[in-house]
């Protein structure tokens, strides 16, 4: 590996985790799973700064310009994992949305709602004070549990998306949306880097990493793939539905911000109004329905489930535990979604 100075990742998410990754070896060499997410890989901190980093996102979804986190295809296992740590934070983030002007409108819808249901999952993820608590301070997770400065950039990330993302995809000239989406990435970056996220995030690494046979348009066809956005959102109305006894008033008010009525809603109608919610904003964009329309059958469905639980970072968060059997069910009910 070269010694270089600094880095300058231009592109999205795949592109600005890769060099962050590429600085965190090239500065502290080790073997690749040292850093790697337990119990996937030795989770070791990272020891110290990294080379400097600056960040260039072309398109409004991951939030990695604003974030400590890596993610990649660990390809011998099938799965998506990650490396997690403060120090891995870019330098600087520069988000202009004019990098954003030509992004295909699938890739906006897709990118859109991995920034929706970051903030929606950071915003009713366990909070701060409930959150395992780690042996060590060295060893205090990047994803910290919900928190009251989490949930302002979350929550705002939620209101922009709600009104903005339509727009975004449906006219790739409108730059005020394009901007505004652009921005919302980075909050809800800010919000879920520093909160963590749950069950869509930690079941659509399989989702992602499975894949046999599908594209998308506006994605390279030369090789299966379903995009992360929609790995995640395909999983988030099931989710949501399974998390809101956990807590529901943040799940009616996430609702709330997305648009939803909730005036004289019932705690126990937490989840399906959200999920309703984020239901017909997928098929205003013209989402697949569920996993069923991406080549998934219920003969993956324990595979699928194999794949999630090792996703201790971001399912330990969830509001409601979630293990073997309740997954099951969860992909049971992500098949079909309408
Ligand atoms: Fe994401």
């Amino acid at each position: 590996m070269g010694d270089f100075d600094a880095y300058v990742a231009v592109g999205g998410g795949s592109a600005m985790d890769t060099a962050k990754a590429a600085n965190l070896y090239a500065t502290y060499p080790a073997d690749f799973l040292d850093y790697v997410n337990a119990p996937i890989g030795k989770g070791k901190p990272v020891p110290g700064p990294a080379r400097p980093l600056f960040a260039v996102p072309t398109t409004a979804g991951t939030g990695s310009e604003m974030t400590g986190v890596v993610i990649f295809d660990l390809t011998a296992m099938h799965a998506k994992t990650g490396i997690a740590h403060r120090y891995l934070k870019p330098t600087l983030g520069l988000i202009d949305p004019e990098n954003t002007r030509t992004m295909p409108s699938m890739v906006a819808t897709a990118t859109g709602f991995d920034v929706l249901v970051h903030a929606l999952e950071s915003y009713t993820t366990l909070p701060y004070n409930r959150r395992e608590r780690p042996a060590r301070p060295i060893l205090r997770p990047a994803y910290q549990g919900r928190n009251m400065i989490s949930d302002l950039w979350s929550s705002e990330a939620i209101r922009s998306a709600a009104r903005f993302l339509p727009r975004a995809v449906e006219d790739p000239e409108d730059l005020e949306a394009r901007s505004r989406m652009a921005l919302a990435a980075a909050y809800a970056g800010i919000g879920f880097g520093n909160a963590g996220l749950h069950l869509p995030h930690g079941m659509s690494y399989p989702v992602s990493g499975m894949v046999r046979n599908f594209h998308l348009p506006g994605y390279p066809a030369d090789e299966p793939l379903v995009p992360h956005g929609i790995s995640v959102v395909l999983n988030a109305p099931a989710a949501f539905r399974f998390t809101a006894p956990g807590c529901p008033e943040r799940h009616l008010e996430a609702a709330q911000f997305l648009g939803a009525d909730v005036s004289g809603a019932k705690p126990a109608d937490a989840g399906s109004i959200l999920a309703d919610a984020l239901i017909r904003l997928m098929r205003r964009l013209h989402v697949p329905n569920g996993l069923s329309a991406i080549g998934y059958t219920r003969e993956d469905i324990p595979a699928l489930v194999e794949g999630t639980l090792p996703q201790h970072r971001v399912i330990k968060l969830s509001p409601r535990p979630a293990g073997r059997e309740e997954l099951y069910r969860l992909f049971e009910d992500s098949m079909i979604l309408w």
